[in-house]
């Protein structure tokens, strides 16, 4: 490896092979050797490496138009603020370049909203995942992230996921809004169970908060659905995020807002200046396209269902749980970090998020013989570590 690994701050323990490309759900390293890419750059790669349909885009638009800040509309940006509109159409949208900024935007507009009746506390779920800038990692629930970074935003609270007394039990007359992610992506992907997302929806109604969904990690077709919160019987939130998946690896972030709550914010309350550019709005623009256009929504809910009847008989795998491609493999020892380490040798790419959890998120263009494939492998790792 070259040297240059020592020039980066310590933030993350990567594996040594340098990539070099990428085609589908397949990459490459420096030397040759194919791994078959069932992370996705953590759900984000949504319709696959070097996909043609978004490398024109974004080569079309490079020698077209590439930046010219938020105070100017770009026909790019109006393009894709209308095909977003048709698939979110109860909302206002602003468009940052990551999802801990799409967050941070929920956050400002949840508080401006709740500031004429001086409330200003938000509960998130333990464990939950919203990012690492100081207001998404001040609502994530995992306080080993907060450490050595305190004092962190006030007036965030935690409850249990999955149990809508607890985030009833933290409501106070200053509190604004509750934050969730319909499925805990970071937490082993843990969906949220019918009862407590409907219940949530209805205890935010009848107390009158704001409901924001981070559908960073579940959304964009991921789940089968274009959204994972349309896997549930509940009303639109008020407030929803992506990022991730949206432009699949061009940076983007956007924020959607129900039109009340969005009027809350006014001209100077907030901005980006790469937020939305015409580079990152045509390379969203086609993905939403090329998702649409081969009806991934069905590809990902089908592969899926095959994906679970596969996974889920594989000796050592106690269940698998989660909706369309996004997997959360629950095995029966603590070996997810082994597993992990011994699929990447052997060319799968996969990510152990808890002791005993595999998260598994390949682009949504996989095909039934990766999936195969896929579990060949970790079928393999898994006897070989127990
Ligand atoms: C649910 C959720 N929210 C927010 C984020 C933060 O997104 P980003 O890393 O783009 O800032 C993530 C990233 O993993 C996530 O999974």
């Amino acid at each position: 490896m070259s040297d240059s690994s020592e020039y980066f701050l310590k933030t993350y323990k990567r594996h040594s092979p340098v990539f070099v490309s990428g085609s589908g759900a397949i990459l490459i390293d420096k030397s040759g050797k194919e791994y078959l890419d069932f992370l996705a750059g953590i759900a984000v790669v949504s319709i696959g490496h070097a996909n043609k349909y978004v490398a024109e885009a974004i080569y079309k638009q490079a020698q077209t138009l590439g930046h010219i800040s938020n105070y100017f509309w770009s026909d790019a940006q109006l393009k894709l603020a209308d095909k977003l509109h048709e698939l979110v159409p109860w909302g206002k949208l602003f468009f940052a370049n990551s999802g801990a900024e799409a967050n941070e935007c929920a956050i400002k507009i949840a508080r401006k909203w709740g500031a004429p009746q001086g409330k200003h506390e938000i509960i998130a779920a333990h464990n939950s995942f919203h990012g690492r800038t100081y207001g998404a990692l001040s609502l994530t629930g995992q306080p080993k992230k907060w450490t050595g970074f305190t004092p962190l935003l006030p007036g965030c609270l935690f409850a249990d996921f999955n149990s809508v007394k607890s985030f009833e039990s933290c409501i106070t007359d200053k509190t604004v809004a509750i934050f969730i992610e319909p499925i805990q992506g970071e937490y082993g992907v843990l969906p949220a169970e019918t009862d407590f997302l409907v219940g949530i929806s209805n205890l935010c109604k009848k107390r009158n908060l704001l409901l924001i969904l981070d559908e960073v990690q579940g959304g964009v077709a991921r789940t089968g659905k274009w959204w994972s919160h349309q896997n549930y019987p509940i009303a639109s939130p008020d407030i929803m995020t992506s990022a991730k998946g949206l432009a699949n690896g061009f940076p983007i972030g956007c924020c959607i807002a129900s039109e009340n709550v969005a009027n809350a914010i006014s001209y100077g309350d907030h901005g980006t200046t790469f937020g939305g550019s015409p580079l990152a709005s045509s390379a969203a623009l086609a993905t939403l396209e090329f998702i649409e256009e081969n009806d991934l929504l069905t590809h990902a809910h089908k592969m899926g269902e095959y994906f679970d009847s596969i996974f889920s008989k594989i000796p050592g795998v106690k269940h698998v749980r989660g909706f369309g491609l996004m997997k959360g493999v629950v095995l029966e020892k603590p070996i997810a970090e082994d597993v992990q380490k011994k699929c990447f040798d052997w060319g799968l790419i996969i990510n152990n998020t808890n002791q005993d959890v595999i998260r598994i998120v390949p682009p949504l263009i996989v095909t039934q013989e990766q999936v195969i494939q896929a579990s060949e492998i970790f079928s393999k790792a898994v006897s070989h570590l127990s």
